[in-house]
């Protein structure tokens, strides 16, 4: 049993990157709104994530995790959801090819509102205001009146969140999913890239295998497997007041599941062991994410592994490196020899995006194709050279087709940011980038499986 532990016993721990809300009894009153509403998801489901995860600590199944920065209320539409979730499939067939093993679909999505900001203000023409902290809190708009953080955005957020999560629901399982249908994901300025081309070419040899599979007696009426999937809900679990608000007690084991999403995380500023957001994720059972930046030593991570899974179960906890093209080499052997060195079972994933962030001599912010694929190798390299396993990824992206990252085959430039940059935070990667990044990725795991079946040195890829 958790010791001391509520889900408010957060609150008389420092807490980082909440708002101030200037209006207490209207937050008060969204509270108790919000912990009446009905849980976004089911603590069987959180289970059955656990489980998926679990497999991803031992190398049997591998992690896609992706999505938007942030959410917003205004790109709230079922064609965003269905873009994003149909990438998502996409990547998973390729990734799958090259894992030869079951890939974990999790959404950055159906609650990733609320973001962490590196100051408290932001500063235009000598006017300064509030930051934008995400719909959930202000609104990005800069004026006075949109930066204070008001509660009742906390309602809008719930309601996208749960009909983005039933929409997602109907796409797993009513069809769209169906391995059948691989050829229809291929759609839009996709299927007009090299990417979609090089899919197009892949799907094919799916579709014949599936015609293979049928005569052998496996269809989509017989195998549910074929037919749909699972796709998981996450976000970073930051405002504390409305993660509490969804929590509730799962009555078939008598746990605490926070039921906003299948996994939530803790963000790379908020981690303070003795800090507000570690105490809430300690008592809920969803599998945890946290993420790891190159400030975190090996002892405070042993430290925080302890308090978030003090018994040792696999799937529970992932973390989440974001050290940075240049610094993963570097920063992240360390980590990783800790855990292995005290047998903690965790999922280790690596999210390129968050340490390669730069400005563009436009004034976007930005990520370089090429600095994210490098750290996704460097990521690999590390676990191979600790005899560690790499668990997966997580990547910031969307179905559209934005300008927001350099690179890839698109070839988007510092000058060609500004055509169609639209996020309300981070730079994602489009469509295209993220397929691009899936097909190259899956090269690697298979290069790297390869080498391992033959006993041999991998061999050195071409970048
Ligand atoms: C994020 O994932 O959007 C984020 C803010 O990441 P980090 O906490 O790693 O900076
Ligand atoms: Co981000």
């Amino acid at each position: 049993m958790t010791q001391n532990w509520s889900p408010e016993s957060w609150r008389s721990r420092p807490v980082f990157q909440v708002p101030e809300y200037p209006d207490q009894e209207k937050l008060a009153q969204v509270e108790q709104v919000l912990g009446k509403f009905p849980p976004l998801v089911f603590a069987g489901e959180a289970r059955r994530l656990k489980e998926s995860l679990a497999l991803a600590v031992e190398g049997k199944a591998f992690v896609l995790q992706g999505g938007d920065c942030a959410e917003s209320f205004s790109d709230f539409s079922a064609n965003n959801i269905r873009d994003m979730f149909r990438v998502m499939l996409q990547m998973a067939v390729v990734l799958i090819f090259g894992s030869a093993v079951p890939v974990v679909k999790i959404g950055r999505i159906a609650g990733q509102f609320p973001k962490p900001r590196s100051s408290p203000t932001e500063t235009i023409d000598g006017v300064s205001l509030p930051s934008y902290r995400g719909d959930i809190i202000n609104d990005i708009e800069f004026s006075p009146a949109s930066r204070i953080p008001d509660p009742q955005r906390m309602v809008q957020a719930y309601s996208q969140s749960a009909a983005t999560l039933n929409l997602l629901r109907a796409f797993a399982q009513g069809g769209y999913a169906d391995l059948h249908q691989v050829h229809l994901w291929n759609q839009g300025f996709v299927a007009r890239s090299p990417q979609g081309e090089r899919y197009q070419a892949l799907a094919d040899r799916l579709t014949e295998t599936l015609d293979f599979m049928a005569a052998c007696g496996f269809t989509s009426q017989t195998s549910p497997q074929i037919r749909e999937t699972e796709f998981f809900t996450s976000h970073e679990a930051l405002l504390l007041q409305y993660e509490q608000a969804l929590t509730r007690v799962d009555s078939t084991t008598g746990d605490w599941y926070d039921c906003s999403a299948h996994m939530v995380w803790i963000g790379d500023r908020t981690r303070q062991a003795d800090g507000a957001h570690v105490e809430f994720m300690r008592g809920i059972k969803n599998p945890v994410g946290l993420k790891a930046g190159p400030s975190l030593d090996p002892s405070d991570l042993l430290r925080l592994i302890d308090i978030l899974n003090p018994d040792n179960e696999p799937g529970r906890l992932s973390i989440i490196s974001r050290m940075g093209a240049d610094k993963v080499e570097t920063a992240l052997p360390k980590l990783v020899q800790a855990v292995a060195r005290e047998g903690r079972k965790v999922v280790w994933l690596c999210d390129p995006m968050h340490g390669n962030t730069t400005t563009a001599s436009s004034g976007f912010k930005t990520r370089s194709f090429d600095r994210i694929l490098r750290e996704v190798r460097g990521f690999f390299d590390v676990h191979e050279a600790e005899g560690s396993q790499a668990g997966g990824v997580h990547f910031e992206m969307t179905g559209q087709d934005v300008t927001e990252c350099t690179g890839g085959a698109q070839a988007i430039t510092d000058s060609t940011l500004a055509d169609r940059y639209q996020t309300q935070c981070d730079p994602r990667l489009n469509a295209s980038q993220a397929l691009e990044l899936a097909f190259l990725i899956a090269e690697e795991l298979k290069a790297r499986r390869q080498a391992i079946a033959q006993g041999v040195a991998r061999p050195a890829l071409a970048s």
